[in-house]
């Protein structure tokens, strides 16, 4: 039985659908999270999806899944570009981590250029809006071994 993907998503994300949806998209964090679970589900995979707007929270969610989770997909909003207590934290987990976001934070201000998640991540996927949370859980199904992607490439 493999362990649960954790899907964590950092500040603001929490207004997904009413946020600049010019640059986010429509969809709501609640809808990203029943298609990934339903996506998660054809890979024989479960998820543990949760937000926060808090770093602290993010760093500790980080930590349970060191032991309760098979691999992290992780949108770390705004925190991409400032957090090294986040960074530590995926640098200790020691499974997969698969880093999405929505927009593509390098075609935007420079400040969103420098991205310290992406240096531990194993793949990063930007600017492809909500499918990317489905391609992050493709690519993490196939990190860990799940059974459907299994023999599929
Ligand atoms: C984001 C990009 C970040 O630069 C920004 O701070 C966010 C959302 C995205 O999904 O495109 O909050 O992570």
């Amino acid at each position: 039985m493999i362990l649960p993907v954790y899907v964590l998503n950092g500040p603001n994300l929490n207004l997904l659908g009413v946020r600049e949806p010019e640059v986010y998209g429509r969809a709501t964090l609640a809808g990203i999270e029943e298609a990934v679970v339903a996506r998660a589900k054809s890979h024989g995979l479960g998820v543990v999806f949760r937000q926060s707007n808090h770093e602290g929270v993010l760093v500790d969610w980080i930590h349970e899944a060191r032991v309760k989770g098979s691999g992290v997909i992780v949108n770390p909003g705004a925190y991409s570009h400032t957090s090294i207590a986040i960074y530590d934290a995926f640098k200790a987990l020691d499974k997969p981590i698969v880093e999405v976001h929505l927009s593509n934070p390098h075609q935007r201000e420079a400040f969103r250029h420098r991205d310290y998640v992406s240096q531990v991540a194993k793949g990063v996927i930007v600017g492809l809006g909500a499918t990317g949370y489905l391609l992050a859980v493709d690519a993490m199904a196939e990190l860990v071994g799940a059974g459907a992607s299994k023999g599929t490439k």
